[in-house]
């Protein structure tokens, strides 16, 4: 396959990361199409680990070239630091890293504002957790026309620009009673910063528009996951963006028939950060047991994540609205030592089943999971390399998951290593490991 897009099928942190890396192998680019740095994910190369949230992780491999397309929005200062990190483990990236300069940037007003919203201390404020990246802010400037963009480091305004959005949004954030941003301070940094960026600002959809034409293959990377669309995700519990597959053609100018391929990754059960309903949360020694052998704390906050059974609800959901063709089942280990395992197949709502994702929030979060129960496998997979080295009642478990969502598994991973993946009976015709 040419064009894939790679998206999360539950809240984010679906070990998305992972299985990029197993993909990008056979890639040519890698582009990012959505979000800024509020996602996050943690790659190991030998003995160094890297801890990346912009860059596309495809960087840490010699030969690859990274997008970060028009959908996403960059926080200067966040990607020096990461591109610093990057060359200190002695990656050169020169020539393999392009930023769309349609691609909007998000300032520090912005990741002030994004703090004072979430400061707010009343009742009619939503708090939604953020990452506190300015995410919300910088797409709100986005879309009411106001953003400056990574073309706009490369014109003669653009001090006198960013100037006046900082001297504007001050005013926001005096209304939130917090203290305002010194320009004489924060202009001068924002300059340093995007300064260092000029060289890798480009015309990206010509860029990867001709590598598509010329049959090139490009892994679109999604970041966050289906919940936290901004569209279709448990509004208003989610991100500023649209993390859905329809996002990889509008984030990167790449039009929708060209492409070819959508997975979509699941843990083998759920969990998310941030406030908001989550209908399988268990909040009981069992959703203890899991945080604790998923090692469930957030690359980019270090928050503790919320842990519940794997629901079909809303996988078939993600199904639907990404047409994933097939499926990357992570952390499937994590569930080794349970004597039987629940999946949601099914909401109560006041007493009627409800097969379908409620849109209103108020719905979704009386949305109570009914369960099938199947016994657990009850014992270690980290060692299975082949479909036949799995149990029996995990290798049940997987074929209930593709019954359930309606999309067949074409990896499974059973640890965070690249060698602890396991391509499945379903596995697409052209995938190998
Ligand atoms: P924001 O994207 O920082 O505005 O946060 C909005 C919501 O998305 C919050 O619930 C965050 O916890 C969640 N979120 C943002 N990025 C990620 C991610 O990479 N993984 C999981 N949740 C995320």
């Amino acid at each position: 396959m040419a064009t894939r897009v790679l998206i999360g099928g539950q809240w984010g942190d679906e070990g998305k990361g992972k299985i990029v890396d197993v993909l990008t192998e056979k890639a040519n680019w890698i582009a990012r199409f959505q979000g800024g740095n509020n996602a996050g994910h943690t790659v190991k190369v030998g003995d160094k680990k890297y801890v990346l949230h912009l860059i596309p992780s495809g960087i840490l491999r010699e030969g690859k070239t990274c997008i970060l397309g028009n959908g996403c929005v960059i926080d200067p200062a966040g990607f020096l630091q990461e591109l610093a990190e990057v060359h200190e483990g002695g990656i050169d990236t020169t020539g393999r890293l392009w930023i769309s300069d349609r691609a909007q940037l998000a300032l520090p007003y912005h990741k002030a504002l994004d703090g004072a919203r979430e400061a707010r201390n009343n009742d009619e404020a939503v708090k939604i957790g953020t990452t506190k990246r300015g995410i919300g802010p910088a797409y709100m400037d986005k879309m009411q026309r106001t953003g400056l963009r990574a073309g706009d480091i490369l014109e003669d305004d653009f001090e006198e620009r960013l100037r006046q959005n900082l001297i504007e949004h001050n005013q926001l954030l005096k209304l939130h009673g917090q203290t305002e941003l010194d320009p004489d301070t924060v202009v001068p940094e924002v300059l340093a910063a995007t300064e260092q960026m000029k060289v890798m600002i480009a015309d990206t959809t010509q860029t990867l528009n001709a590598a598509v034409s010329k049959g090139e293959s490009v892994l679109f990377e999604g970041a966050q996951g289906t919940m936290l669309d901004i569209d279709h995700g448990s509004y208003p519990f989610v991100t500023s963006s649209n993390t859905t597959s329809g996002g990889a053609a509008t984030g990167t100018g790449i039009p929708p028939h060209k492409i070819e391929d959508v997975i979509g990754v699941v843990k083998a059960y759920t969990t998310r950060v941030g406030e908001g309903p989550f209908p399988t949360e268990l909040f009981d020694d069992l959703g203890a047991e899991i945080a604790r052998v998923g090692d469930e704390f957030g690359a980019t906050t270090g928050r503790a994540r919320r842990c519940g059974w794997f629901d079909a609800v809303v996988a078939r959901y993600a199904v639907m609205v990404n047409g994933i063709n097939w499926w990357a089942v992570t952390k499937l280990d994590v569930l080794d030592g349970f004597e039987t395992i629940k999946i949601c197949v099914a909401y109560d709502v006041n007493g009627e089943r409800v097969e379908n994702l409620p849109a209103h929030i108020r719905k979704f979060a009386a949305c109570k999971p009914i369960y099938e129960e199947m016994p657990g496998w009850n014992c270690p997979t980290t060692q299975a390399r082949t479909w036949d080295d799995l149990p029996e009642n995990c290798k049940a478990y997987i074929k209930r998951l593709e019954e359930l969502t309606c999309a067949p598994a074409g990896f499974v991973s059973v640890g965070p290593k690249r060698d602890e993946t396991i391509l499945t009976p379903s596995a697409p015709a052209d995938l190998s490991l």
